[in-house]
């Protein structure tokens, strides 16, 4: 009887706190506000979810302004993006864009999108006397990653960018710093998991990153270490999750050749990286942030909406561009 009930505890798994929701894909396209405001079309292709003030340039309150996200919480308005991960064929070289699938265990009806964490201290607990958290001001944000990095072992080292070959959408096998070097049943997982140490001033800095400082060290949701003192503003620890749907293509992938897939930049797996603009509405994220056992996607106060609501925010194309189908180039890069 016991050994049952420890069995049926595993199932159910830890607790869990922090904010965690899903917000379905808003739109792919090339825009990218932070890194190259005003560029359109950008260098290369995102999928992006969250507010509807998405546009190649993004400056004040985004919160104030945004009408619709494609977000559960009603009040974030906030936008997060991430490179595209395409199909490379292996022997006629042609690409094809991977489609992101729904992630297990988040609200019904999310269609493709990211899941989004807001997590205090570590995943089990929020810690709040402990460790308080200061939510993001009104035009902040943040990158975390590099397009250029191509060092393995510099990845390596560089804890939260990580992938899982999915053997089921739940069972996700051991984290890996590169793409997974066979095919995946039930597709390949992507999390970033972005720093949690501000200096406290700058809204952004020139290279996206360094007002943010990683004490980060051992990965995925455990609380990091202490700010230093040059970076001492706790914030919320922002993680994504993104489910990239491989299983129509894993026929096309012989046995023994190398990896097929490719992020939508030149470059290597070790580039991943992702982009997060912050929008939440007033102070909606500092409550959410205040409040004690603020667990899964259950937070006080916050207003959430059904993901049929959500699924009706929509932003305007700004580029006229093919990026679906079979092409003989990624948009935007030169093959
Ligand atoms: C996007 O930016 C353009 C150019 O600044 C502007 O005209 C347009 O209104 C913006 N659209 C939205 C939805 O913010
Ligand atoms: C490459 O193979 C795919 C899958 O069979 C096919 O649809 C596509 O047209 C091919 N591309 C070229 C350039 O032949």
């Amino acid at each position: 009887m016991k050994l049952f009930t420890v069995a049926a505890l595993a199932l159910v798994g830890p607790v869990q706190a922090g904010l965690r929701f899903g917000c379905s894909t808003l739109t792919t396209q090339r825009l990218d506000p932070i890194v190259e405001p005003g560029m359109v079309p950008s260098a290369h292709l995102h999928h992006i979810v969250g507010g509807n003030s998405f546009n190649a340039t993004m400056e004040g309150d985004v919160g104030a302004r945004a009408t619709c996200t494609t977000c559960e919480m009603s009040e974030d308005f906030s936008n997060y993006w991430t490179a595209v991960l395409y199909f490379k064929h292996p022997t006629n070289g042609s690409y094809h864009r991977v489609p992101v699938k729904n992630n297990a265990a988040l609200a019904q009806g999310t269609t493709g999108g990211i899941t989004v964490y807001y997590t205090q201290f570590d995943f089990n607990t929020d810690a709040l006397e402990r460790q308080p958290i200061k939510a993001f001001p009104p035009g902040f944000r943040m990158t975390v990653g590099n397009p250029g990095h191509d060092d393995a072992a510099a990845a390596r080292s560089a804890v939260g960018l990580r992938y899982n070959c999915l053997q089921t959408l739940i069972n996700r096998g051991p984290e890996l710093a590169d793409f997974p070097d066979k095919p995946c049943p039930a597709g390949i997982f992507a999390v970033h998991h972005f720093p949690a140490c501000w200096d406290g001033k700058n809204l952004d800095s020139a290279d996206h990153q360094s007002h943010m400082y990683n004490t980060m060290d051992r990965g995925g949701f455990t609380n990091a270490p202490p700010c230093p003192a040059s970076h001492p503003v706790r914030v919320p620890q922002v993680t994504y999750e993104t489910v990239w749907d491989t299983t129509q293509f894993n026929s096309m992938w012989p046995a023994g050749t190398p990896n097929p897939f490719v992020w939508s930049f030149t470059g290597s797996a070790y580039g991943t990286h992702a982009d997060y603009l912050f929008g939440w509405k007033g102070d909606s994220l500092q409550r959410a942030m205040d409040t004690p056992e603020c667990f899964y996607d259950g937070c006080g106060s916050i207003t959430k909406q059904a993901m049929s609501a959500a699924n009706q925010c929509k932003v305007e194309n700004f580029v006229d561009e093919e990026t679906d189908g079979w092409l003989t180039s990624r948009p935007g890069q030169a093959e």
